[in-house]
């Protein structure tokens, strides 16, 4: 039999190959294994496994290795102060995401005359904490995919709030159903965090730092050839949209990779820029 401590050794070198926070990792792993909070894995290091816990725990860390992210060996990511069910039909929350809710939060009226609208929701983390924030406002979310959309309904009710869903590409199926804007909305809120990762760079996955994209979905990341083929296609709709409800003021909120910048602002007429806590370019807030 093992204990934790000789668990964690046994695999502190080669999981530090694959991750930037080994220690950390191998106790998430050992935590959610045993189901105890972190703090027991840190103060019970004498403690011996089970059998069935070694095993589950070997078979773990044999998918970490591969390159794996933790998320998907969990089922869990935490986004902003909420936790959110993933799987390998939803992208993993970012960190860099949270700057979206926090503009969106900033710009939103919390009032029935704001209708928040999540386009790309995947687990639904965007949707949900807005919701969360803004009792008031009517969130609709959407999503090309409807396993990922599934996945967000689970979230949603986790979290215990009322969200429109709708399965489609980008606006269509809101254009088609523009009666699930209620009448008296002023003011459009739109987050669209979409793939906007450039084909070419998905082509190589093997280092360290990209190995884990190649477990999330593809649908999720391409975004064509340099990445902004859903955002372009995004802001033709927005137009049409716009046509339909000529006094309604759409905000779109958009995250993108820093060096994309120029070619929105091409794009999209009247922008301005957010830079992320890393002081990168990060959100494309656009006014319709
Ligand atoms: C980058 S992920 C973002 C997921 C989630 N909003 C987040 O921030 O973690 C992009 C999402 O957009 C969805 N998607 C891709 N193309 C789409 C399209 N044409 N219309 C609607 N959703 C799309 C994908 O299925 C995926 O869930």
């Amino acid at each position: 039999m093992l204990n934790i401590s000789q668990v964690l050794s046994q695999y502190n070198t080669k999981i530090k190959k694959i991750s930037r926070q080994p220690d950390l990792e191998s106790q998430l792993i050992l935590a959610f294994v045993l189901k105890k909070p972190r703090s027991y894995i840190l103060a019970h290091t004498d403690s011996e496994l089970s059998k069935q816990q070694l095993s589950i725990t070997t078979k773990l860390f044999a998918r970490r290795l591969s390159g794996e992210p933790l998320a998907y060996l969990t089922g869990e990511q935490e986004f902003g102060e909420l936790s959110f069910k993933v799987n390998k039909y939803t992208l993993i929350p970012r960190w860099e995401t949270e700057l979206m809710v926090e503009q969106a939060l900033s710009l939103a009226h919390n009032s029935t005359n704001t209708t928040i609208l999540d386009i790309g929701t995947g687990s639904g983390c965007i949707a949900i904490t807005l919701a969360k924030k803004l009792p008031q406002v009517t969130v609709i979310a959407s999503d090309k995919s409807a396993r990922a959309l599934a996945v967000a309904k689970i979230n949603a009710t986790r979290h215990e709030v009322k969200i429109t869903w709708l399965t489609g590409n980008l606006l269509q199926s809101l254009i088609k159903k523009i009666n699930l804007l209620p009448k008296n909305t002023k003011q459009l809120i739109t987050t669209a965090n979409l793939p906007y990762v450039p084909s070419a760079y998905l082509k190589n996955l093997k280092s360290k730092d990209k190995i884990g994209l190649k477990f999330e979905p593809l649908s999720a990341l391409n975004g064509g050839s340099d990445g902004l083929k859903y955002y372009r296609e995004l802001s033709k709709q927005i137009k049409h949209l716009k046509n339909l409800r000529p006094k309604l003021i759409i905000t779109v909120l958009m995250e993108i990779q820093p060096g994309q910048v120029g070619a929105m602002q091409k794009i999209f007429e009247h922008n301005f820029i957010i830079k992320d806590l890393a002081k990168k370019d990060r959100l494309v807030i656009a006014n319709f």
